[in-house]
């Protein structure tokens, strides 16, 4: 797993995030080293605020770095305009976020189908390969569910369905089970390692709950602005990040402790 012959599918260098938020400057991210490779199944945990969400963003071209370099396949994608960007991001990349903008009035099955009717594709081909996506995530009973029919446990299957249906090479995930229970969101995790094992498609989620991380093969924590493993000297990371990073300590690491989510929240409560 530490001997990569091949390119990363993802390689982010030196890459810095700063917000300015009323005349104030705030780094989020700050000289942030890490590469993906293809296939990987990644999860990346870390307090409320540590930059997550704006890591994923900028991994999915969805917002740009302040500085550093996010090289795709060893293209330099924001160095292409914006167009050139979109239609990456649009062939390249599935998102699917904790609330995942299912379209209420259309069926399940209109749902997936919706990015290869932007597309432009024949609508045969399209139902068909709507079906088959959401046949590959359990959902082959629902097909003319609407949203408001399914649980959330499915509507974050159909939002899957859909992130794959221009067979992304990268699929990012941000609290996809956030608002599920701990046994449905770590079926839906389940899911994607069979997606990953069925269709190589590469998977970074962002997760609060350990215990959902757990079910990836590398766990990463985003701390002070930077990337580390989640068990310090992790094998598994291998050379993803710079070596001087692997045996570093979490800041924080009582706060990612598996077992600690009930104490943190009882002690949350106690001095509430
Ligand atoms: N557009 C923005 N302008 C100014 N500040 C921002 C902006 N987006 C995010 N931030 C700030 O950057 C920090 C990181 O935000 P981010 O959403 O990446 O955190 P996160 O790790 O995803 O947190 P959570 O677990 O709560 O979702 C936060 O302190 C946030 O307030
Ligand atoms: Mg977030």
């Amino acid at each position: 797993m530490n001997d990569h012959s091949e390119r990363p599918l993802v390689e982010i260098h030196n890459l810095t995030k700063r917000f300015t938020h009323r005349d104030e400057e705030l780094t989020v991210l700050e000289e942030l080293d890490l590469d993906v490779y293809k296939g990987d199944r990644i999860a990346i945990m870390g307090p409320s605020g540590a930059g997550k969400s704006t890591l994923l963003q900028v991994m999915g071209t969805l917002d740009e770095p302040t500085s550093g370099e996010v090289l795709f396949d060893g293209d330099a994608i924001f160095e292409r305009d914006s167009d050139a960007i979109a239609d990456f991001r649009n062939r390249e990349i599935g998102f699917v976020f904790q609330f995942h903008h299912l379209l209420p009035e259309f069926t399940a099955r209109e749902n997936v189908m919706m990015p290869g009717m932007i597309a432009r594709m024949a609508r045969g081909e399209v139902e068909d390969r709507a079906e088959h996506l959401l046949e590959m995530v359990g959902l082959e009973e629902r097909l003319e569910h609407q949203p408001g029919e399914l649980s959330g446990g499915e509507q974050q299957r159909v939002a899957i369905a859909r992130a794959l249906f221009m067979e992304p090479r990268l699929l990012l995930t941000d609290e996809l089970t956030g608002n599920l229970d701990l046994k449905t969101g770590a079926g839906i995790h389940a899911m994607l390692s069979d997606l990953n094992e069925e269709t190589g498609v590469t998977i970074v989620v962002v997760t609060h709950d350990p215990r959902l991380a757990e079910q990836m093969p590398i766990k990463l924590v985003l701390d002070d602005g930077g990337i580390l493993p989640f068990e310090p000297g992790d094998e598994q990371v291998g050379d993803r990040i710079p070596e001087s990073q692997l045996y570093r300590e979490p800041t924080n690491p009582r706060q990612l402790r598996a077992d600690s989510n009930e104490d943190v929240w009882q002690e949350a409560q106690e001095s509430a």
